[in-house]
């Protein structure tokens, strides 16, 4: 079953083209890496998926239709993050607010969302998060708990906007680890963007790499190699592979590593959509 279609959809910016005639399609179950160099559209094109940006020509499906804003079963981690209101909560109660709908200071939380919530926490390594108020959490431990929450209330398809950003090593391949289980388990479709290829190599069923107002989509060793990437980048691409491991060179320089120095805030959209 196809879970995101694109039917030669362009999708602009102002003036701007940030994918031109673009037809795909991923299906049900499937872990998608989003990858790109800085500005080539995966932002744009999660926003797309989420129909808050509807395409200028052609056409984009989720499940089928067209995609309807507040869909409950997409469930999306914005690149840049809400500012949290109030740090004094637990991120128990901070992240049952979002499965009511209601802001802050329940008075009490149903028994089966507390277990669930609690579940879902513990799926991802987090079980620790749920008694702590989010003023005692690092940067990274807000975000795991940002993670819980995109996967709380049964979403088919996750759309995480680089949510490996801000977290370090152990702890990306930690929230990695969880979103291959729990959506392997659940056979929810991922599209997960990140700076590097190499930190999802064992994970990812295919890869959308995005550049140059173009995608493609296909298993790495489709997609990774120096003639596409070069038609992507706009440049001369190596694609070199050692250890285990592959790098996107471009004049002896990891173009993966050094596009993505400055990119740790991203963009100053003002979207913070989570479901419910
Ligand atoms: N609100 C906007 N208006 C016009 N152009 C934008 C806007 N937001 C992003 N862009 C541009 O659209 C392109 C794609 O951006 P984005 O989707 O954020 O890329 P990525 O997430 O891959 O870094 C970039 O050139 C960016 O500068
Ligand atoms: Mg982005």
């Amino acid at each position: 079953m196809t879970i995101v279609e694109l039917d030669h959809a362009t999708i602009r910016l102002g003036s701007r083209t940030v994918l031109s005639d673009t037809s795909l399609a991923i299906g049900q179950g499937e872990f998608i890496g989003v990858l790109g160099p800085n500005g080539a559209g995966k932002t744009t094109l999660m926003r797309a998926i989420l129909g808050l940006i509807p395409p200028a020509s052609g056409a984009i499906r989720v499940f089928g239709r067209a995609p309807e804003r507040g869909d409950s079963a997409i469930s999306y981690l914005p690149q840049v993050r809400t500012v949290l209101p109030d740090l004094r909560v637990r991120g128990l109660d901070f992240i049952a607010s979002s499965v009511h709908g209601e802001r802050w200071g329940l008075p009490s939380i149903a028994r089966k969302d507390r277990d669930a919530i609690d579940a879902t926490l513990h799926e991802i390594g987090a079980a620790d998060l749920a008694r702590r108020p989010l003023s005692d959490m690092s940067g990274g431990e807000r975000q795991r708990l940002l993670l819980a929450q995109a996967l709380i209330g049964a979403p088919r398809l996750l759309l995480l906007d680089e949510p490996l950003i801000s977290l370090d090593q152990r702890h990306q391949e930690v929230a990695i680890e969880a979103v291959r289980k729990v959506c392997r388990e659940r056979g929810i479709t991922v599209l997960f963007s990140a700076h590097e290829l190499n930190q999802l190599l064992g994970t990812l069923d295919r890869v959308l790499y995005l550049g140059g107002g173009h995608a493609v989509l296909g298993t790495v060793d489709e997609v990774v190699t120096a003639p596409v990437l070069s038609r992507l980048y706009g440049a001369d691409i190596n694609v070199v592979r050692a250890d285990g491991h592959i790098f996107v060179m471009s004049r002896g320089r990891d173009v993966e590593r050094t596009d993505h120095l400055h990119d740790h805030h991203g963009h100053d959209h003002d979207d913070h959509h989570h479901h419910h």
